[in-house]
């Protein structure tokens, strides 16, 4: 019998080839979540994981592209200019190849991967200048399509394939354009071409044997999927020296899929995982109430609501696009901006078991709306006035200094990854709602979450499915030497607690679980 099912789960294996493995992230530990440190320095990355994201429960890291990029200084350095690679040397705002590896080393060295954020699709723009204005020095000429440090050249792009008359993308419903043509003006790479193949799977290669343990790939959609599967199919296993031999690097796939276009998230399911768009842009509309929508709707949460199949989705409440108004979304989105909704909503992505769960960490700007459009969408990290990013500095109560926000350093928020580590594998169960803004749901017989998104006060005792005894709320506190620093919520023998939650509490939402009792 066992000999037999071991058979079948191999031929399973065979059957689905490589996409079974890059589904598999690796987290170490019972770890769940990860963590996108935007535009973090990598000696910063490395002290994190150390001091704080091993001892917090935090699987791993995604990084800013690592690639060389171009340099752009008028008016001040972007962010964007990471999306826009000259070569595959490792250097740019984020450190050396030298702390580049010093931070793989040191982050796996703690059960903490590292993701890259690799930006394949495309160079950088036609107009992004020409000479050594690039993060290591090397000669580029976008004009002339010349990438000697790679070596791309013309031949290497897709111009002849482009059939707009811009080379622009113009229409998202013609699948050729938004594949062949150019994203808002980047060099669009012939994937199609072995030279070109062989060169981003190097790239890959280099960074797998340092001891990355996968990538976030960069602008999905415009690749086609044939592409990406013979590149993905030529990478390297995953470095021994921390990863159990014969793994595959984890691969999840910036796709923006919001339905409406013809290109569609399930042409790349079997590649790896994929970001769900539609996640945090519904999450937002429902939290903020619009439409008329409550949160006891989230009751389907998941598949129901036209959202990839759970074990394919990568899901987050906001991105480093989508928190500026890039991307996808729109306004719903909720960021570190509204930071009481913001954390609700945290608190239900943790606990709610859809999808594999992505933390944002961002920096604060000068935020300028004017008619829906914020004016400086464009601005960098914390950075000094040759342009260098700015070290994160940690305060005293924990939280971080000089303009980083640092939400995964959020006890709410902190905690809630802890949750979810408690919770993994455990089913939703013991679903209660008012049919409005007040909802609560079980995980198992290990954790439960309550929420209070109404005007008034949220006042019941309900069914847990946890064991008796007393538990610490992990969102208004945790438990700490024997103690609760915060709300403590006494379960019976029955299963069941009494919860009040005020409308006007700091946040209006508790949480207990198995690690929490007293
Ligand atoms: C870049 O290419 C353009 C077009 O061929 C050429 O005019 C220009 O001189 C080149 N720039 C450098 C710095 O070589």
């Amino acid at each position: 019998m066992k000999m037999k099912m071991k058979m079948k789960m191999y031929i399973l294996a065979v059957a689905f080839g490589i996409g079974l493995a890059q589904h598999n992230s690796h987290t170490k530990h019972g770890r769940t979540s990860i963590v996108h440190l935007f535009e973090w320095r990598w000696a910063d990355i490395a002290q994190e994981c150390e001091r704080y994201l091993a001892p917090n429960g935090y699987g791993g890291v995604q990084i800013s592209p690592p690639s060389e990029n171009i340099v752009v200084t008028k008016p001040w350095r972007p962010w964007w200019e990471r999306y826009q690679p000259v070569s595959h040397n490792l250097c740019s705002r984020s450190g050396t190849e030298q702390e580049l590896r010093d931070m793989i080393t040191r982050c796996n060295a703690v059960g903490v991967n590292i993701y890259v954020d690799a930006v394949i699709n495309h160079m950088c723009s036609a107009g992004g200048g020409e000479g050594r204005h690039s993060t290591c020095g090397s000669y580029f000429n976008a004009s002339k399509e010349e990438f000697p440090s790679v070596p791309f050249s013309e031949k290497d792009f897709n111009d002849k394939k482009c059939k707009t008359q811009s080379g622009n993308i113009e229409n998202y419903q013609d699948i050729y354009q938004v594949r062949d043509c150019r994203l808002v003006g980047l060099l669009d790479l012939a994937h199609r071409r072995e030279h070109v193949r062989g060169k981003v799977a190097n790239y890959m290669n280099a960074l797998i044997d340092m001891g990355v343990a996968g990538f976030r790939v960069d602008a999905c959609k415009h690749m086609w999927p044939e592409d990406l599967r013979t590149i993905y199919g030529r990478l390297h296993n995953l470095n021994t020296a921390w990863f159990p031999p014969g793994s595959k690097p984890f691969i999840y796939q910036e796709v923006i899929d919001l339905g409406g276009e013809p290109i569609k998230a399930c042409e790349y399911y079997e590649m790896g995982r994929v970001t769900e768009f539609k996640y945090g842009a519904r999450l937002g509309t429902v939290i903020r109430k619009w439409n008329g929508e409550k949160l006891s709707d989230l009751r389907t949460w998941g598949e129901d609501w036209g959202f990839m199949p759970s074990g394919k989705a990568l899901v987050f409440v906001d991105n480093h696009d989508n928190q500026r108004g890039h991307g996808a979304g729109g306004m719903s989105i909720l960021t570190f901006w509204e930071p009481r909704l913001y954390r609700l909503a945290m608190g239900f992505m943790l606990a709610h078991p859809y999808g594999m769960t992505r933390v944002m960490s961002s920096y604060r700007w000068n935020r300028h709306i004017v008619k829906g459009k914020d004016q400086n969408d464009w601005m960098g990290p914390p950075s000094f006035p040759d342009g260098s990013t700015k070290p994160v500095p940690v305060t005293q109560e924990g939280g971080c200094g000089d303009e980083w926000v640092c939400e995964h350093r959020w006890h709410q928020i902190r905690n809630m990854v802890i949750f979810r580590n408690v919770v993994n594998g455990q089913p939703l169960c013991n679903w209660w709602d008012n049919r409005k803004n007040q909802i609560a749901f079980g995980r198992g017989d290990r954790g439960f979450i309550v929420i209070n998104n109404d005007d008034w006060a949220l006042d019941e005792t309900l069914s847990t499915g946890l064991a008796g005894g007393t538990y610490c709320d992990v969102i208004s506190g945790q438990k700490e030497g024997g103690r609760c620093t915060g709300k403590q919520v006494v379960v019976g023998r029955d299963g069941k607690a009494h919860f009040r939650i005020s409308n006007s509490d700091t946040d209006p939402f508790v949480a207990i679980h198995t690690d929490s009792k007293l």
